[in-house]
């Protein structure tokens, strides 16, 4: 079964085939828009939806070209539809819809956080049950999962997303959107003593990133050395994640970790990862980390096979739990 995934949440036009029997990424196209919103330092959504609309037949045809099909080779359509930008959504789920009904395929709208969750295993089969930590540019979750939509969170950001909490304090340093990248290759070549931030206190496996964020602030005002702030910001913010889902780990007794979402590239996480002894940890490959379109179709065959597909009538939403 050939899957079309889509997806245009936030600012990534992201367009995959999929073959779902062999469990094989056949083409995976982004077409990022992000020097269309650097210099806002953040993402307009209106921008966001404009530039998806001018580029979404692009990005198709040439995810087309890359898996060697053609549009009636296609069977299934699984395309995001909540949460995300509203007027970004809409270009993704109509494009989607539009290929469904011309060509008479199944339609399977997709919960673009379980996307991300079920990212770790694509070109593999999910196992069961693992912790899911979610970190992205608008989430921060860890999510108890012990079977296809049988999910607990038992976790989330009460404030800011890790990712970004990048973003934010690579636009209070200077160093342009998206913060994530830069700050981690900044960190890469740091060999400075890391400066003291303070680790954010919440009860349980909740998370806060606003504190942190301020803690900047202050630095960059009393005029410390950029790079050095943002070399210690990663280091605080990627022990503090890992702080609190060793915690999860723990006290749930699960022993499998699926780390997923833009954040999951960062290469001090990675390393801190892989040296973990006694866990199982499942990371995406890079091209899965950010948004991207295999992972819709990943989730969305494998929920079209449990529940069947979608009616024309879906709608996109802004926001929705997991
Ligand atoms: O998953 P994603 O592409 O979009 C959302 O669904 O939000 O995540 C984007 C986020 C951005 O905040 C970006 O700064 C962050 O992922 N990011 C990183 C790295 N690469 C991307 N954060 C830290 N280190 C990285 N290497
Ligand atoms: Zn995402």
């Amino acid at each position: 079964m050939v899957v079309l995934g889509i997806d245009t949440s936030c600012d990534d036009t992201s367009i995959a085939l999929y073959d779902g029997h062999r469990n094989r990424v056949l083409s995976n196209v982004v077409s990022s828009q992000y020097e269309f919103h650097s210099p806002y330092g953040g993402v307009v959504p209106e921008i966001a939806a404009r530039k998806h609309a001018e580029n979404i037949d692009l990005v198709f045809q040439e995810a087309l070209k890359v898996a060697g099909l053609e549009v009636r080779d296609i069977d299934l359509v699984a395309v995001t539809r909540t949460p995300g930008l509203l007027p970004a959504l809409l270009v993704g789920l109509t494009f989607g819809k539009g290929v469904a009904f011309l060509g008479n395929k199944y339609l399977k709208g997709v919960h673009h956080i379980e996307a991300h969750l079920f990212s770790p295993f694509i070109g593999k089969e999910p196992v069961y049950p693992f912790l899911g930590l979610v970190v992205s540019g608008g989430h921060t979750l860890i999510v108890e999962v012990r079977g296809m939509g049988n999910y607990r969170v038992i976790g989330k950001t009460l404030d800011d997303a890790v990712g970004e909490a990048f973003d934010k304090v690579a636009k209070l340093l200077d160093l342009g959107y998206p913060g994530g990248p830069v700050i981690d290759r900044i960190f890469r070549e740091f060999e400075g003593e890391y400066l003291l931030l303070p680790k954010p206190r919440v009860p349980g496996f909740n998370y806060s990133f606003s504190g942190l964020k301020t803690a900047v602030r202050r630095l960059v005002e009393k005029g410390y050395d950029k790079f050095s702030v943002a070399a210690s910001f990663q280091k605080t913010a990627i022990d503090y994640l890992l702080s609190k889902l060793m915690k999860a780990l723990k006290e749930t007794g699960i022993n499998r970790v699926a780390v997923s979402g833009g954040v999951s590239a960062n290469s001090y996480l990675r390393k801190a990862l892989s040296e973990l002894e006694g866990v199982e940890v499942l990371i995406p490959e890079i091209d899965y980390t950010s948004d991207n379109g295999a992972m819709v179709a990943y989730i969305g065959y494998r929920k079209f096979l449990l529940e069947g597909g979608d009616g024309l009538d879906i709608g996109a939403v802004a926001r929705s739990p997991l």
